[in-house]
């Protein structure tokens, strides 16, 4: 039910975003890019937000594109419509400027699956090797970590370190397990899944590749094995839509988010891209934390610039080293 301003950032905390009146006439798309000049404010957004915030956003991209374009925007105002990992390191390389979620508890089922209490008794078990987590964690486990990367640059990031090193892998053992499988590594994987991409099914799946022959399969490596094992092509968000682009083949069979299909569908028009089935009822592989971020919540949090990410500043400096690593192994290996 929507409250006046004050009552709103009272409830904030508990609802995880600001729920003001809106006047239904008011044009969104115009208000918010009014704002966005006069505050000198940039929307960042993944491929996995609704169309609409796709559509307004100044830079959409994969993680590790998001990663690079926080650290080099000179404006005064990050909106990051994304989940709440992804605002908290566009805020761990941007302490003086200020990081806004359009709502606070767009989180991560990936993330969740790593308490770093817990992983820090892991990480101790193991005192002679390595961590490399995946960006989708928290701050704490960042700041257990050596190196970060994302699903752009994970396997190029490891295959550059020496054979012998000892890594632990955290927290997708999905994304780590196929790592080890391209690279020949060994890697110690924490037990961490993504819901969205662990919810396909399989005979689904080969059912429709058996009806559209033509189809190229396209996966996302947080998927599971057994799907990854028949896709024609794994790849981060971006490196899939890339893919579309340059491949051949018109018709696509998408093992991802839904929400990467609208740039796909606009950078290829006449290519056909249908969603991998999950396993479920109700037919749906959308991102529950993504999909929290509205239109309505964004012009709210650039209107009143809430809800704030904010952080404690010795975790955000033991967080920062190996997201900067990764930045900078990211910058000589090309990405
Ligand atoms: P990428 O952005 O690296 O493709 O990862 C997808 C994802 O799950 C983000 O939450
Ligand atoms: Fe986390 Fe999966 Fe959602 Fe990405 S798609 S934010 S990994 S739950």
């Amino acid at each position: 039910m929507a409250v006046n301003f004050d009552e709103a950032v009272v409830h904030l905390e508990k609802r995880g975003f600001l729920d003001v009146n809106i006047d239904p006439t008011l044009d969104l798309f115009a208000e918010i890019e009014r704002l966005k000049k006069e505050k000198n404010a940039v929307i960042l957004a993944h491929y996995y937000q609704e169309a609409d915030i796709q559509d307004i956003a100044d830079y959409i991209g994969d993680s590790l594109g998001l990663a690079q374009e926080a650290e080099k925007t000179d404006a005064d105002i990050i909106v990051f419509a994304g989940v709440h990992f992804m605002a908290e390191t566009a805020k761990i390389l941007n302490p003086e400027k200020k990081v806004l979620l359009p709502d606070l508890k767009a989180g991560c089922s990936l993330s969740d699956s790593c308490p770093p209490s817990v992983f820090k008794k892991f990480k101790d078990e193991h005192p002679d090797h390595i961590v490399i987590s995946y960006i989708n964690c928290s701050a704490g486990i960042k700041a257990l970590s050596d190196i970060i990367c994302t699903s752009s640059n994970a396997k190029l990031i490891v295959d550059s370190l020496p054979k012998e090193q000892k890594i632990i892998f955290a927290p997708d053992k999905n994304l780590g397990g196929y790592i080890n499988k391209e690279s020949g590594r060994d890697m110690l994987l924490w037990n961490g899944t993504c819901m969205v991409h662990e919810i396909f099914s399989l005979e689904k799946i080969t059912k429709l590749k058996m009806r559209h022959p033509e189809a190229k399969l396209i996966a996302h490596p947080e998927c599971e094995e057994a799907v990854l094992k028949i896709a024609d092509f794994v790849g981060s968000t971006t490196q899939l839509l890339k893919y579309t682009q340059t491949s051949d083949a018109t018709t696509f069979i998408v093992a991802t988010e839904t929400g990467i299909l609208h740039q796909m569908q606009q950078a290829s028009p006449g290519k056909t891209f249908i969603a991998a089935p999950p396993d479920n009822a109700c037919a749906c592989n959308d991102c529950p934390h993504m999909k929290l971020n509205t239109l309505e919540k964004l012009y709210l949090c650039l209107k009143y610039e809430l809800p704030e990410i904010t952080m404690d500043e010795d975790l955000r400096m033991a967080a920062k080293k190996p997201i900067d690593r990764m930045l900078q192994m990211s910058k000589e290996l090309g990405l």
